[in-house]
């Protein structure tokens, strides 16, 4: 599929030709990664951040949120808990925070390798080819860098750089490719300023990055943040709309391009349609669901966006919730790791092993 076909379909507002792209998503959905969702339970272990993106609530300026940082053994807890409830990995995800010693990090991870059989992913932001090492090493399995978006003039624009020489995010998702992790990316649908050519080069570009998984949420914005005030001029037709349909034809082609990806269900989706954003999502190209783990306290204070679904509810209940669905809409919950079928077949093919 070109970019002409794939921009036509992100534009198309026939429900019944719609229709056709949601079959077809499913059916490659099926065929390539079957019927099994798999289960990643989400530790948000850290809100500190010292970056000043446009649109994170977690960002370094954001005075009014309580900061947190959980301790090895509050983790290793929820890890525990991610193995009672039948999960196959946890997901350390946090701010950017260099408060949290890349040392003490490895022996977090090298810790739950140990006591247990969890793969684990890392969500820790832009870190040194060091750190990303280190962590590799100590057993780390796979890593999510979303690069938000293709443009690089947008990208500039809500992501200011830390330091002038930093490497891009593509450019860290080859290095992480390259050090053996599993890896991940994905970007927000409906960043103002974002448009539909736009959006069509990021789903080419997670073709061209061959990724592993590939996580497409809504833009929602948080009041506390620069483009949180901003509303967005819906009458410009080159505009994104943050829509739960946009998401969702965007989910489906990404299904298309990327047969073997791992495609989770976002919180973010869940957020905008709370009784079925997972549910469609699943129907129409997903196969991953990230129930979190966080404890409630701190749940609470990690506020990437407002109005987050599951703010309210306890591990135990995210979990029960989410295995409820999974079944009601006739899927099967996935066993034991759930590694990309994508990096499998790329393993395979180079004699590599993971
Ligand atoms: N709306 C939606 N998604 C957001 N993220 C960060 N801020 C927002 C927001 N305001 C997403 C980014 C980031 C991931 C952890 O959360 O894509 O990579
Ligand atoms: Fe958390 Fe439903 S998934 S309450």
């Amino acid at each position: 599929m070109e970019f002409h076909e794939i921009q036509n379909w992100l534009k198309e507002a026939d429900p019944q030709r719609l229709e056709r792209l949601w079959q077809e998503a499913d059916a490659t959905r099926r065929r390539h990664v079957g019927e099994d969702v798999h289960l990643r339970g989400l530790i948000e272990f850290s809100n500190h951040c010292a970056r000043s993106c446009a649109y994170c609530g977690l960002r370094a300026e954001n005075h009014q949120l309580e900061r947190y940082r959980m301790t090895a053994g509050e983790i290793l807890e929820c890890a525990h808990q991610a193995v009672d409830f039948g999960y196959g990995t946890v997901v350390l995800q946090s701010g950017e925070d260099y408060g949290m010693d890349a040392g003490w990090m490895a022996r977090v991870i090298a810790r739950i390798k140990r006591e247990t059989p969890l793969a684990v992913t890392l969500s820790l932001g832009e870190r040194s080819e060091e750190e990303l090492h280190m962590w590799r090493l100590a057993g780390a399995d796979r890593y999510l860098l979303r690069f938000e978006t293709s443009s690089q003039i947008l990208f500039q624009q809500i992501h200011p750089p830390l330091s002038s020489d930093s490497p891009g995010r593509v450019e860290l998702l080859r290095l992480l490719r390259d050090m053996g992790y599993e890896t991940g990316s994905g970007v927000m649908v409906g960043i103002p300023g974002q448009t539909w050519n736009d959006l069509t080069h990021d789903l080419l570009l997670f073709r061209q990055l061959d990724l592993d998984m590939i996580g497409i949420g809504p833009f929602l914005p948080h009041p506390h943040t620069p483009l949180g005030a901003r509303t967005v001029s819906l009458n410009n037709p080159e505009r994104v709309p943050n829509s739960e349909e946009t998401v969702l034809k965007a989910v489906a082609l990404t299904r298309l391009l990327c047969p073997k990806t791992n495609i989770p269900a976002t919180t973010a989706l869940a957020t905008v349609n709370r009784t079925k954003g997972r549910e469609l999502a699943l129907a129409r190209g997903a196969n991953i669901v990230m129930p979190n783990l966080t404890p409630l306290r701190y749940r609470l204070l990690y506020e990437i966006y407002p109005g987050k679904a599951c703010i309210q509810e306890t591990a135990t209940e995210c979990q029960k919730c989410l295995e409820a669905r999974i079944r009601r809409i006739g899927r099967t919950i996935g066993i034991g790791r759930g590694d990309s079928p994508n990096l499998l077949e790329r393993t395979v093919a180079t004699g590599e092993r993971p």
